[in-house]
């Protein structure tokens, strides 16, 4: 049985015993103690047949170096990744967005070499465009870009890449990033997955 079924049992049997207490007893407090425990369970019972809902982070993506084939594959890893793991974006949108903090990523990877993009994410105060610098007065743009290869986004080479792929996939560009360069990770990194995976 469920918890929550569990629950509603428990919630039914004093709702039964409200309304034995209110059958059976005369005395007058033990017939108002009775309703109030009929209503409380009511309540408890109405409480407990709403929807539970938790709202859980979403699963870390494994990254799966066997399953990478072609430049496509880990554009398609690295679209899972620019939305959940690297957070991208939570400050970048593509394409126009109302609620802008940080440069809009559209186009990006027709805009950029790769090395550029690479530099974006691993050496972010390496080049600051004028709107987006944190220095000097107030400005437009409070968000400033993390080092996407250190905690606490910290992603690993071959999932900066796969960003990168991603980023030139999106924007219409062929994808000069290869899955050649995907390092295989070592044994202990295997072992501690599996250990995780029970
Ligand atoms: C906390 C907010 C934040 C997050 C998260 C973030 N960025 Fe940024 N990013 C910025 C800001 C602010 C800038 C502008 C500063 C600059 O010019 O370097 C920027 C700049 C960039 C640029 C350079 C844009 C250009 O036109 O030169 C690229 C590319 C980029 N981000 C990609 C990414 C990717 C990919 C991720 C996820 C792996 C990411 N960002 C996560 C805030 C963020």
């Amino acid at each position: 049985m469920s918890e929550v079924a569990l629950l509603q049992v428990i919630g039914l049997c004093v709702v039964g015993i409200g309304v034995a207490i209110l059958l059976f007893i005369k005395a007058r407090f033990l017939r108002v103690v009775g309703f109030v425990v009929i209503v409380l369970g009511i309540f408890a019972l109405i409480a407990l047949g709403v929807p539970q809902m938790a709202s859980l982070p979403p699963a870390e993506e494994v990254f799966d170096v066997a399953s990478i084939k072609t430049p496509a594959d880990m554009a398609a890893i690295g679209q899972k990744i620019f939305f959940s793991k690297g957070q991208c974006a939570l400050c970048h949108s593509i394409g126009p967005s109302e609620a802008a903090r940080c440069p809009d990523l559209k186009g990006i990877g027709a805009k950029l070499t790769r090395e550029f993009l690479y530099e974006s994410l691993t050496q972010p105060q390496a080049y600051i465009y004028k709107d987006f610098r944190h220095e000097g007065p107030p400005k437009d743009y409070p968000a400033r870009m993390p080092y996407i290869n250190k905690n606490p986004i910290g992603l690993s080479n071959n999932e900066i890449l796969s960003v990168i792929a991603f980023l030139q996939q999106m924007s219409g560009e062929s994808i000069t990033v290869s899955p050649s360069e995907i390092v295989q990770p070592v044994k202990t990194a295997a072992v501690m997955q599996v250990a995780h995976a029970r």
